[in-house]
């Protein structure tokens, strides 16, 4: 049965420690150049609503090196739902190509196509979840402090896209999650009832007090640049800059998944400094990514 990669949900632990061995696997050989072109001839559609950096390069460079094409189809391309229905699209893919990464605003979309497609669909970020990103997450904090055991890892922000994958993975591995968003802002609450490891508050001296990694996301996520102003001033306490970073007492790293707001939810000397850990953790979008789709094709 095929299977697809819609929310975190949709792995469980074992699995998801199948994907990240693969992945280093994949990374050491690209790192040591030994060929690894294990999804040959086949072809991926990157279907995208929204726009993307990491998301589109790492896939599409990610297939090249897997020996494999990918195809990008920008919004203007399908106009997905508009020019003809998501089933419809879905079904006409099956049909030609081999995986489908959708970026979308409706978590509906991706399920849609889901349900419509006999071959893999991939959720590259939507209104509620963004799994890839917390593979890739939780794959860097493994490589740099070796396990997610006894680790604690603070979100500081808006509860987001973001946010909500990293509680469904605190579910599924059992690290500790500390979150701290403003009144009004909190993380899905359903995702919120299915983790014991997650701790919600409304500050963020608190979240960040125990800390190994101190994570950030932007305050206002795509679709929703109308709240952007307004968001401003009801997230100025929740920046991470160096006052905040006072009442961090551990050897903390700093993490984003980038595109950051420089200034807003972070500041230079934070994300520019020693602790910083952001570029290791975009390259891993390349890695994990080539784990998720060798492991959906094998
Ligand atoms: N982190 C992330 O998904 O980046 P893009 O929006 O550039 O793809
Ligand atoms: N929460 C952000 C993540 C961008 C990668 C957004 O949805 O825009």
């Amino acid at each position: 049965m095929k299977r697809d990669f819609i929310s975190i949900f949709d792995l469980g632990k074992q699995e998801i420690y199948e994907i990240f061995e693969l992945t280093k696997k994949l990374k050491e050989s690209q790192k040591k150049g030994i060929q690894h072109k294990i999804l040959k001839d086949k072809t991926l559609v990157m279907i995208f609503e929204k726009p993307s950096l990491r998301t589109r390069v790492t896939f599409e460079t990610g297939m090249t090196q897997l020996g494999g094409h990918a195809i990008y189809l920008a919004p203007a391309d399908i106009n997905l739902g508009k020019r003809e229905s998501v089933p419809d699209a879905a079904k006409n893919l099956s049909r030609w190509v081999n995986l489908i990464m959708a970026r979308v605003y409706a978590h509906k979309t991706v399920k849609d196509l889901a349900k419509s497609a006999v071959i893999p669909v991939i959720n590259g970020l939507c209104d509620i979840e963004h799994p890839c990103q917390i593979m890739c997450d939780l794959f860097t904090v493994i490589e740099k402090k070796d396990s997610l055991e006894q680790i604690t890892i603070a979100y500081i922000g808006d509860g987001n896209n973001v946010c909500n994958s990293f509680i469904g993975a605190s579910a599924l591995l059992e690290f500790n999650l500390n979150i701290a968003t403003p009144q009004g802002y909190e993380p899905n609450k359903d995702y919120l009832a299915k983790t014991k490891t997650a701790n919600l508050t409304h500050d963020p001296k608190q979240a960040v007090a125990d800390a190994d990694i101190i994570y950030t996301d932007v305050w206002t996520s795509m679709g929703q640049e109308q709240s952007a102003e307004q968001k401003k001033e009801i997230f100025k306490p929740f920046q991470i800059n160096n006052e905040l970073l006072k009442s961090a007492q551990k050897d903390y790293l700093i993490m984003h998944c980038l595109p950051a707001h420089r200034g807003e939810e972070i500041t230079d000397e934070v994300i520019d400094g020693p602790r910083s850990i952001v570029f290791d953790q975009a390259e891993n979008r390349l890695h994990i990514q080539k784990g998720i789709m060798v492991w959906l094709l094998k």
